[in-house]
């Protein structure tokens, strides 16, 4: 991510319909200097527990999206990684970009951080976010009853796991 690119977090961050699927959370307005103090650490490189990805794409070298990875530890050895990405301009939906961006996130928790689990969560109802779960081999770990409310209703997050002895390399790499 480059300074440059906080616009587009600006842009894609404001829209109601991609933050709904996003964070489980629609009602997320936030301003350009409120991204900009949230990412200056990873812009000055100073942050070392969570990497933000711009997804560009390959035919346009236009941004389309963003992925995160955030390392955790209960402990103070670092044993996992929530992957998280969404693609903020809708035409880029269900092309296999996503497939693509959480196989380069799964590479590198397991091949180079060396951790021993990646974890994903999200609305019980965002069907793509789960269907992409499910193909990449992460598996439904639990649900959090009623955890988030919106759209006049609670609503169950659900909390998926990959560990290392699941995950498959991609073909050819
Ligand atoms: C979720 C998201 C990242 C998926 O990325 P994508 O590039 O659209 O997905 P892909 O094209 O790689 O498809 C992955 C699989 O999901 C399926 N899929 C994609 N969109 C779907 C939809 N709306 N409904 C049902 N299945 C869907 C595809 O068919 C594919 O499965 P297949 O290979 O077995 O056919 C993207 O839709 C997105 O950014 N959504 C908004 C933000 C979000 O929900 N982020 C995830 C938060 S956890």
């Amino acid at each position: 991510m480059e300074r440059e690119d906080l616009a587009w977090l600006h842009k894609w961050q404001n829209d109601a319909d991609i933050m709904r699927l996003a964070r489980s959370f629609p009602d997320h307005i936030i301003s350009k200097e409120a991204i900009g103090a949230e990412f200056e650490k990873e812009l000055k490189g100073e942050d070392n527990g969570r990497r933000v990805f711009i997804i560009e794409e390959k035919s346009s070298g236009k941004p389309v999206g963003w992925a995160t990875l955030r390392t955790r530890g209960y402990t103070r050895r670092m044993t996992d990684a929530d992957v998280g990405l969404a693609l903020g301009e809708k035409r880029a939906w269900n092309k296999g970009y996503g497939t693509e961006t959480v196989r380069l996130l799964l590479k590198e928790v397991f091949e180079q951080l060396n951790l021993h689990r990646a974890g994903w969560w999200t609305f019980a109802g965002n069907t793509a976010s789960l269907k992409l779960a499910a193909k990449m081999g992460f598996k439904e770990e639990g649900r959090l009853r009623d955890a988030t409310f919106f759209d006049n209703r609670f609503q169950d997050i659900v909390v998926l796991g990959l560990l290392r002895d699941e995950y498959k390399p991609a073909r050819g790499e």
